[in-house]
């Protein structure tokens, strides 16, 4: 059965201007847009959301003089509250989802996953569940403690879960160039000359922004997983996604 790997942007079920404050609206619309794909479709569905207002203004506070137990764990506990809502969601929208925390089940050196248990994940879509993780704060090798982004959860989801499609659901309409305009296809060739118009997040973000997405994405890009940044803040654009139809802009290796 083919796996499909969908984030949803803390900038589209939060609002980042602000701290804990979730935007309930949207978390159900989106909620009863994966459960009406999932009644259809018979796929592997697993979900990752970013931390938006609950983690990057935690993160910051807690976080900035380095490694603290109390850091680790108030970042964590507010992510986990975003995940709680999300999770109530999903399972009032129809859909089997249980949470999968990082700090639980990964390991980082120097930021980057070097584990992360997938025996869980792959119990739960042998069931026909849907696995929810989210960015997080994870205990790092060499740093203590470090930022996990969901963005950098997706390219190891797909690598090692074989996934066939992958989008990244932000606030905007894709990956745009210096005039607004949404760039349909980047591939590694074309990247260089489009960087300096790609940047980090206009708002409080620990993580690299729509760089740091476009980066990640690439990087997954070589190893021949194209993936999709498209708008989930945009009325059935997840749908669409999910469904396998055009949307946003594609990231492919050619
Ligand atoms: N070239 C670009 N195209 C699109 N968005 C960009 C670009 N450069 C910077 N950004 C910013 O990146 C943001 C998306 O990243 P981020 O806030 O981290 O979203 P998410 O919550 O989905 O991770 C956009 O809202 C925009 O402010
Ligand atoms: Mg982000």
């Amino acid at each position: 059965m083919s796996t499909v790997i969908l984030k949803i942007g803390g900038s589209v079920i939060t609002d980042k201007s602000s701290v804990e404050s979730e935007k309930r609206t949207e978390i159900e619309r989106i909620s009863r847009e994966i459960a009406a794909f999932k009644k259809e479709n018979d796929i592997n569905l697993i979900l990752v959301h970013g931390a938006g207002s609950f983690g990057h203004p935690q993160a910051m506070k807690w976080l900035k003089d380095g490694f603290s137990a109390r850091g680790v764990y108030l970042t964590h506990r507010s992510v986990k509250t975003l995940n709680s809502i999300v999770l109530e969601s999903l399972n009032n929208a129809g859909v089997a989802a249980l949470p999968v925390h990082p700090l639980s089940s990964c390991i980082l050196e120097n930021g980057k996953i070097i584990d992360l248990g997938i025996g869980q994940i792959r119990l739960m879509l042998e069931k026909g569940i849907t696995p929810v993780l989210h960015g997080d704060v994870v205990m790092d090798r060499v740093k203590g403690a470090a930022v996990l982004s969901g963005d950098r959860l997706i390219p190891y989801l797909a690598s090692v879960m074989n996934a066939s499609r992958i989008g990244a659901g932000s606030d905007v309409d894709g990956v745009l160039d210096y005039s607004g305009k949404v760039i349909k296809k980047i591939t590694p060739q074309i990247f260089a000359g489009i960087k300096k118009n790609i940047q980090g997040s206009a708002s409080t973000d620990v993580t690299g922004g729509m760089l740091g997405k476009v980066s990640e994405l690439l990087e997954l890009s070589g190893k021949g997983i194209s993936s999709r940044i498209f708008n989930a803040s945009r009325e059935g654009m997840v749908s669409r996604f999910l469904n396998g139809e055009d949307a946003g802009t594609l990231i492919a290796d050619k």
